[in-house]
């Protein structure tokens, strides 16, 4: 079937009554919302939505499906003022066929009226929600037009041993001269599988084996399955996706991906961004997976708490990031109707997403649910008779609950900075046979803003890292998703107030925060993040406390004022042994006084480095016993005043007074420096700017382009305490999503840009009063 995108040209009415209208474009939201201090009353409203579609004379003799990806939350859809579909789901597609609707050779007319009240007795609603739901027809809408009798569906069961079966379905008026062949397109190679009958069976199984490459986070080959069906030597329709040959498996000791055990490391993800909630196109969902796999290093993520844009797990397919998805829901079970909702739900979670390689697991439990045998034994079985190849699991919040599912998946929030990072399988679930998987951590247990004190975010960043350590050293935990990918806006009851829940390891425009770089140093790209600005004063009595290097190098050298101090090998601390890359503890700012002081003997000289560093770490204001005998022998044997002592420490790691101090740290790999980062006190502030990409299409719909912007010192390290305003202004065919006035926070902020339907040279130009303006040049391509 041929498919026509209906995303532009709509109208709107906030209120579904009222005569005014305004012209919007897919996705869409009911209601921009200010970044924080919003209610979540805002986007609650019943509003409508009307489209004009021209039906052409030649679409007489075809099937027409009119398709939504997502409109949230419930929907009535009229054409010509009939009622043709109600959807009482915001996270999942739905379709209806209009071929015997339409008017041809006419204008038809489109309504939708959306309900994006959260009264709804449907999943998520009911009860209290740590999310906000948003309103508006946010997913694409679009037409499949084709052959009257036409493959309406195919379930490909490709193994990475290249067996693949097929479940097809054709709809339409079936007779026995038909036939359906099976191809994989693969760099322009067409490699015919081969064919089958159409009985008058609507569901046709097709089993063969192609010499594949298996799709491998490290390799995601993916191929294109081309399913035809043909009556006699007439092609009636095509259908066409894209398939990894892969086997995943969770076991009793971990999970497999083709056979090989793999530790997942994840984060969850919301799909929701500042101002226009779940309204983003194609490239941000991209965006957000691209994320997860590069910047953050990681193998999973978990599309909390309901399925997510195609276009997002598209990219997860092609990138090679593996997808735990789930049923939408909150912790709150409802009545009959309301659960008979979910096992819909879940139905056409499967049956919507069950072709992506990516998705390793269905989630067929209501998040932090309770128990519910009669709800569950049904959402199991669908998944399990809809995929036979995915195991289910279903995220609960509380030990030994009844295990339907294949996989106990469990949210374990122990760590609290003190206790262990997270507790062994046998204290969850008592059948051991069984996979087992931490589905969240951290998040409410330690929320994190940007602009948080040091200690505030070294502590965060290093629970981050407990916690990952932990469920390394346990070789029966799958592995984990923490909580979560970034910040997001959320309900009254959840969150600082503002509206927001400071859970993430990003902030709301994708900022990193400390956290993000114990990810990413997990991950392969060279990582170097030092968890301190080095300035003693932000420090309470001016005491610095462990300073951590997150990285992935092999080893660490620490210069001061271009002077060598030490060098660390990767594996400094005993306390993050289990993880591939761990932190390292900067515990040395003084190094080899018998060099730099002559008149030191070696012994002192290393008495005096043991006195200083821990001073630098933990004040003077009361020395332990070990610090004192050194201090003593200091003073006993080597003729020292206590002056002399705190004079040294004034000059070596007190760094108080005359020149200030350059702290140079190196990331060695195979010898070489990979990457550098320096810390002195700043001496000039900048604006600093970059777009995730600055070629943008409109065409389907519009395109967005994010940028992140941020205040940088001359060495470029963040300013986290930068609330410095930028004006943002456009020109050429772009228009900025949000205010255009905005305040830097934690040192950051973002903004977003989105075409207007033409094509042509723009500009991003971001200002600030006091450090100056950062332009961004965009393409705009008109792609229709
Ligand atoms: C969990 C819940 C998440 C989020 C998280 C915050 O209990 O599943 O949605 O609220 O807590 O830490």
């Amino acid at each position: 079937m041929e498919r026509i995108y209906l995303n532009n040209d709509w109208l709107f009415a906030f209120n579904y009554q009222s005569e005014e209208t305004v012209p919007v474009r897919i996705p869409h939201t009911v209601k921009e919302t200010p970044f924080n201090y919003f209610s979540e009353e805002e986007y609650q409203t019943v509003s409508r939505y009307e489209k004009i579609i021209f039906a052409p004379d030649e679409w007489r003799e075809k099937k027409i499906v009119l398709n939504f990806e997502g409109v949230a939350h419930s929907c009535k859809v009229f054409l010509n003022g009939e009622i043709i579909r109600t959807s009482k789901c915001g996270y999942t597609a739905f379709c209806v066929d209009i071929d015997e609707k339409l008017k041809f050779g006419e204008n038809n007319e489109l309504v939708v009226i959306v309900d994006s009240r959260e009264s709804l007795n449907a999943p998520p609603f009911g009860n209290v929600i740590d999310y906000m739901t948003y309103g508006g027809i946010y997913r694409d809408v679009y037409l499949e037009i084709g052959s009257k009798t036409y493959i309406s569906d195919v379930f490909a069961k490709p193994r990475a041993n290249g067996d693949i079966t097929s479940e097809i379905r054709v709809l339409g008026d079936v007779s026995s001269d038909m036939k359906i062949y099976q191809s994989i397109v693969d760099n322009g190679g067409v490699y015919l599988l081969g064919y089958t009958d159409v009985n008058l069976d609507v569901t046709i199984n097709g089993s063969y084996n192609f010499d594949a490459v298996a799709w491998d986070i490290d390799n995601p080959k993916l191929y294109t399955l081309r399913t035809e069906l043909y009556h006699g030597d007439t092609l009636l329709d095509t259908h066409e996706m894209r398939i990894g040959f892969r086997d995943v498996e969770f076991r009793k000791d971990g999970f497999y991906l083709n056979g090989k055990k793999l530790k997942l490391r994840g984060l969850n993800r919301h799909q929701s961004y500042p101002y226009v909630g779940y309204a983003m196109p194609r490239s941000m969902q991209e965006m957000d997976a691209d994320i997860l796999k590069y910047e953050l290093g990681l193998n999973l993520v978990r599309t909390s708490h309901y399925p997510q844009s195609h276009h997002f797990i598209n990219r997860c397919d092609e990138i090679g990031l593996l997808v735990f998805t789930e049923i939408p829901g909150w912790q709150y079970i409802g009545d009959e109707e309301w659960q008979e909702r979910a096992v819909k739900n879940t139905k056409a979670m499967v049956c919507q997403y069950r072709n992506h390689p990516s998705i390793i697991i269905w989630g067929v439990r209501i998040n932090e649910s309770q128990d519910n045998d009669a709800l569950y034994i049904k959402t199991n079985e669908i998944a399990h008779s809809l995929d036979p190849t995915r195991q289910t699991g279903g995220v609960r919040n509380f030990r030994f609950s009844r295990l339907l599912e294949d996989v106990y998946t469990y949210n374990d929030f122990i760590h609290d900075g003190k206790k262990p990072g997270c507790e062994p399988k046998i204290n969850i679930t008592s059948n051991r046979q069984k996979g087992y998987m931490i589905t969240e951590y951290c998040g409410h247990m330690f929320p994190t803003k940007s602009f948080d004190c040091e200690e505030h975010r070294v502590e965060h960043a290093l629970r981050h890292a407990r916690v990952l350590n932990a469920v390394a050293s346990h070789h029966d935990i799958a592995g984990s998703s923490g909580w979560c990918m970034a910040d997001y806006n959320t309900h009254k009851d959840f969150g600082s107030g503002d509206r927001i829940c400071y859970h993430g390891v990003l902030d709301m425009f994708r900022n990193p925060k400390l956290a993000a770089a114990v990810y990413a140093s997990q991950g392969n790209s060279p990582v170097l993040e030092i968890s301190s600005s080095m300035d003693i004063g932000e420090h309470p009595a001016c005491i610095k406390g462990d300073i951590w290097a997150f990285t992935n190098a092999d080893s660490l050298r620490v210069y001061k004022n271009d002077k060598f101090i030490t060098e660390y090998s990767s594996v400094n601390n005993n306390s993050f042994r289990y993880l591939p890359h761990s932190p390292m503890l900067i515990d040395d700012f003084v190094g080899d006084l018998t060099e730099k002081e002559r008149k030191l003997k070696p012994r002192q000289a290393k008495l005096l480095r043991t006195i200083l560093n821990y001073i630098a770490r933990y004040g003077y204001g009361s020395l332990p016993p070990h610090i004192l005998l050194k201090a003593a022998e200091c003073i006993l044997f080597y003729g020292m005043k206590i002056n002399d002592i705190v004079n040294l420490y004034m000059k070596h790691s007190g760094d108080w007074g005359g020149k200030s101090t350059v702290y140079r740290f190196e990331a060695i790999k195979n010898g070489e420096v990979v990457k550098t980062v320096t810390k002195t006190p700043m001496t000039k502030a900048q604006l600093y700017a970059e777009a995730y990409k600055t070629t943008l299409t409109d065409g389907d719909s519009y395109d967005v382009g994010a940028v992140r912007i941020k205040a940088v010192d001359e060495n470029g390290n963040t300013l986290i305490y930068s609330n410095e305003a930028v004006t943002l202004t456009t020109c050429g065919p772009i228009e900025i999503i949000g205010p255009s006035v905005i305040s830097l926070s934690g040192g950051m902020t973002g903004t977003y840009v989105k075409t207007v339907g033409k094509s042509g040279e723009a500009t991003l130009t971001i200002r600030s009063q006091n450090m100056g303006e950062v332009n961004i040049h965009f393409t705009v391509n008109k792609d229709n």
